[in-house]
């Protein structure tokens, strides 16, 4: 087969000329050429190298006057550039041996063989010769275009060995499965549930990589379910494992919380980009286990899931190496107040709460209303309709509210200072007081939310606690 047409990019035949005058062959490899076949948009090209991937990145910018700069990794052997949209790798061709305990490969050259040999799957170990009588002609030893055609992920060698060199792969394989809807074939399958342990090697930074790939699929409970079916789930992220089960006391059932969020994830996903969004729906839930009693009359019960869960949501972050800044809080915030919304399409709804929401959520009260939607998963579509039919409601009053309140990016009228000033306090818990019975006044919707009327109800707050204004 031969894909010169395909090779569109300038880069290319740039690669291609340099490496015959220096007389070296070079290739397209992995991802790029994968990539190329599906018909799917792709950042990064690799070029292997029959010899030295350095020297070939520095005579190919010789001939770009737009580039100067190459990342050289004496290490690994490889050099990068950016160039037009892309950021381009250079490596030399090798054979790679790793020790069981480590991922610090013991890396020698090789040929284009062996290194697509040392590849993690079929469809990745593809190859497009740039040479000049060959140019554009596929290189495929493990029929990975097969595999391409018949949507299986399959490692080029015996699977235990390509999951043993680097056991990330696991991951990877589930990944790519959930991205390109491809089905494991059951040897890689197997191999990973009897392997999945070794997952304990990789660190959580590389883990979460593909966590979020996951997250960002379109349908992401199809790769979380085959993270749960091989093992994998429960060591990278035991408290989502935890949510698994339905117990049954005197005829009552909780539901499954485990699929119930898959389900939430994957609602929200038609929705949402946001990867920090689809975190706070995989993790909304995450206190039920942890929270959950059974009572004679009401039945189960998971009161404080939202304010525990809040906390867990950090100790996940901490475990995983996610970030631990506004992401974090985002997701928090999210968490604490799932439930709100829900209370309120519930029952009468009064401006009083409508404000003490909109005060509490600030600016991700969409998000937060996304969330809730998507977290009415009842089998009865009546049921479904009518809570969407309620939130609906809830969104117009919630904009009413805002358009009169503006409470959205909520800034009290009066400043500690202020209130400082106007009696001549130092910092004390008195100017605190008084600031806290503000903003109850203006959520409850006794005191308008503007300056001088809080001033006026300031001054006689401070009377009533015997204060004197200045
Ligand atoms: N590769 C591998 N084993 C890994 C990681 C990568 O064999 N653990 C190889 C594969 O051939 C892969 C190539 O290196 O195609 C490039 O890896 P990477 O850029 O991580 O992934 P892509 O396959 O390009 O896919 P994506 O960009 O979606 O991550």
């Amino acid at each position: 087969m031969n894909l010169q047409n395909k090779l569109n990019h300038s880069i290319f035949r740039i690669v291609s000329n340099t490496a015959n005058n220096a007389n070296s062959e070079v290739y397209v490899i992995g991802g790029y050429v994968r990539d190329l076949i599906l018909e799917r948009n792709s950042k990064d090209i690799d070029f292997v190298v029959i010899g030295n991937g350095i020297e070939l990145a520095e005579s190919v910018v010789k001939q770009i006057h737009e580039v100067h700069k190459v990342s050289v990794f004496k290490n690994f052997g490889t050099a990068m550039i950016h160039y037009k949209d892309m950021q381009i790798e250079f490596v030399g061709a090798r054979k790679e041996s790793y020790h069981f305990d480590s991922r610090k490969p013991v890396v020698e050259s090789g040929s284009l063989n062996d290194d697509q040999n040392r590849r993690d799957f079929t469809i990745n170990a593809m190859a497009i010769s740039l040479n000049q009588d060959t140019y554009g002609e596929l290189s495929d030893p493990f029929q990975g275009l097969q595999d391409i055609e018949n949507k299986l992920i399959r490692t080029p060698l015996d699977p235990e060995v390509t999951f043993s060199d680097d056991p990330l792969r696991m991951m990877r394989a589930i990944r790519f499965a959930a991205q390109l809807n491809f089905t494991i074939v059951p040897d890689t399958l197997k191999a990973i549930t009897k392997n999945c342990e070794r997952i304990r090697i990789i660190s959580a930074e590389r883990i979460s990589e593909e966590l979020n790939k996951i997250i960002m699929t379109e349908k992401p409970s199809n790769g979380f379910k085959l993270l749960d079916k091989t093992g994998l789930l429960a060591l990278i992220f035991p408290q989502l494992v935890a949510l698994k089960g339905i117990e049954s006391v005197e005829g009552k059932a909780h539901k499954d919380n485990f699929y119930h969020t898959l389900e939430v994830l994957d609602r929200i996903s038609e929705k949402t980009n946001n990867v920090w969004l689809r975190w706070a729906a995989l993790l909304h839930d995450i206190a039920k286990p942890a929270t959950k009693k059974f009572n004679a009359e009401t039945g189960w019960t998971f009161h404080g899931h939202e304010t525990k869960g809040a906390r867990m949501v950090g100790q996940v972050f901490r475990q995983l190496k996610l970030p631990l800044n506004e992401k974090l809080r985002y997701v928090q915030k999210l968490v604490s107040l799932h439930l709100r919304p829900i209370a309120l399409a519930e029952n009468e709804v009064t401006d009083s709460a409508l404000r003490r929401l909109l005060f509490e959520a600030g600016e991700d009260i969409e998000d937060l209303m996304t969330l809730c939607e998507a977290d009415i998963t009842s089998k009865d579509q009546q049921k479904v309709k009518r809570y969407l039919e309620n939130f609906k409601n809830v969104r117009e009053k919630l904009k009413e509210t805002e358009e009169k309140d503006n409470l959205r990016n909520w800034q009290p009228p009066i400043s500690g200072d202020e209130i400082m000033k106007a009696f001549n306090l130092k910092p004390c818990k008195e100017v605190g007081i008084i600031k806290s019975a503000i903003r109850e006044a203006i959520l409850e919707g006794n005191l308008l939310n503007d300056h001088l009327a809080a001033y006026e109800f300031m001054l006689d707050e401070g009377k009533k606690m015997g204060l004197t204004p200045w």
